[in-house]
């Protein structure tokens, strides 16, 4: 697939960050680049792992190297994926569709996010292999609706988010104006205004193919719209949710279930223990409790509780060298969220392939230099 024309000087996944914030208006970058209180998890992602160092073996004949990744007997063509972001349409003409069109190219995995804007039946038709995140409050027959719901478009991966129990505090995204729904205003108008590359590109786009973009995934109806004066706002409150809730899910849900958001071994523990499928080992991307740990100094402690289950990853993966740092320390897939997304507002379905591919080539590249030919032994090649 042909590189778009804007990125073609995007040598690696850092390149994509100031082309992405001349792109968003100002109350949209900062959704996305945003931290939560002092940032100190979302800069603590990516300097855990500068702290890890690796060892690279010489004479190893790699030219049979192999990055395959098995998740749920699905090989995948590289082991990183692309992880759930809510309202991505709002950034890339529809975003989710080309997340999803992008990674069934690329055979790898995607996790749409139960806050997209557009439906999931869509989405799964586009790519039948992708997994849906959702966010749930304590009420079993609205988790019963959403449920059954995604089962019957087709949907096999369930995997719920519990690391918001209440809203992170994102002082930076109320400054500028975002909210779920984003309040018409004449300062967001002129920040829309000033940025008529994205104003084109993806708003007035969407708005002339399909309307007003809704949060459609939140529940077994179309939920509320993205930018409205008068919507009520989405409660976001999911304080009462417990582990009464996973296990009765869990008989419920015939496919794979998985939790979202843990960073204890003991939490690893109970879900291992309730019979959950897997986790994603992640604090959110540093956008809910600041100061939480790094999901990468979380990984060996929850890797030697995870039983049968499968380890997902997020969080400050930028570099090849990040992806084979998580796998070595017990992961078994890693996905990334932000670059993902400044690849589809600045390049739709291509920018997200250029995206995939620059990584690809990254993590192919270091497993020679690492004098690897598979991903199974990583873990030796720990300083
Ligand atoms: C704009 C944005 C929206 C997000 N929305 C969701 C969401 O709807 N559900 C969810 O579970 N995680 C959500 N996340 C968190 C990501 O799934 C992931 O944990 C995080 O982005 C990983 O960190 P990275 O961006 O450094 O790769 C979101 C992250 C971003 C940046």
């Amino acid at each position: 697939m042909a590189v778009p024309r804007n990125m073609r000087k995007i040598m690696c996944w850092e390149d994509l960050e100031a082309p992405g914030k001349s792109f968003l208006p100002r109350a949209l970058w900062e959704f996305v680049s945003a931290g939560v209180e002092g940032a100190l998890s979302r800069d603590g992602n990516r300097t855990a792992f500068d702290e890890v160092w690796l060892i690279p073996r010489v004479l190893k004949d790699v030219t049979g190297r192999s990055m395959d990744c098995t998740l749920f007997d699905k090989k995948y063509d590289a082991p990183f994926g692309i992880a759930p972001m809510g309202a991505c349409a709002l950034f890339g003409y529809q975003a989710d569709l080309n997340f999803a069109r992008a990674a069934r190219a690329a055979n790898v995995p995607y996790v749409m996010s139960g806050s997209a804007l557009i439906p999931m039946e869509k989405i799964v038709e586009a790519n039948p292999d992708v997994w849906f995140q959702a966010y749930v409050d304590a009420d079993r027959s609205a988790i019963a609706g959403l449920a059954d719901r995604a089962w019957n478009a087709g949907f096999r991966h369930f995997a719920v988010t519990v690391d918001v129990p209440v809203p992170g505090n994102r002082g930076s995204s109320l400054r500028s104006g975002f909210g779920y729904p984003v309040r018409p205003n004449a300062r967001i108008a002129f920040d829309g205004l000033s940025h008529p590359r994205w104003l084109l590109r993806t708003f007035f786009r969407t708005l002339m193919t399909s309307g007003m973009p809704h949060l459609e995934n939140t529940g077994a109806q179309r939920g509320i719209p993205i930018i409205s004066g008068k919507a009520p706002g989405r409660t976001h409150v999911r304080d009462a949710l417990d582990w009464e809730d996973m296990k009765w899910l869990r008989d419920r849900w015939q496919g794979k279930l998985l939790l979202k958001g843990v960073l204890s071994a003991e939490d690893a523990k109970t879900a291992r223990e309730i019979g959950l499928d897997g986790l994603f080992v992640s604090n959110h991307g540093g956008r809910q409790l600041d100061t939480a740990l790094s999901p990468l100094k979380a990984l060996p402690a929850i890797a030697a509780e995870k039983g049968d289950m499968t380890l997902m990853y997020d969080g400050g993966i930028r570099r090849g060298t990040d992806v084979i740092k998580a796998l070595a320390m017990g992961a078994d897939c890693v996905l990334a969220g932000r670059p993902f997304l400044y690849a589809a507002a600045l390049g739709e379905q291509e920018g997200v392939a250029h995206a995939i591919d620059l990584m690809k080539q990254e993590v192919y590249r270091n497993l020679a230099l690492l004098g690897c030919n598979d991903l199974s032994n990583l873990a030796s090649r720990l300083a």
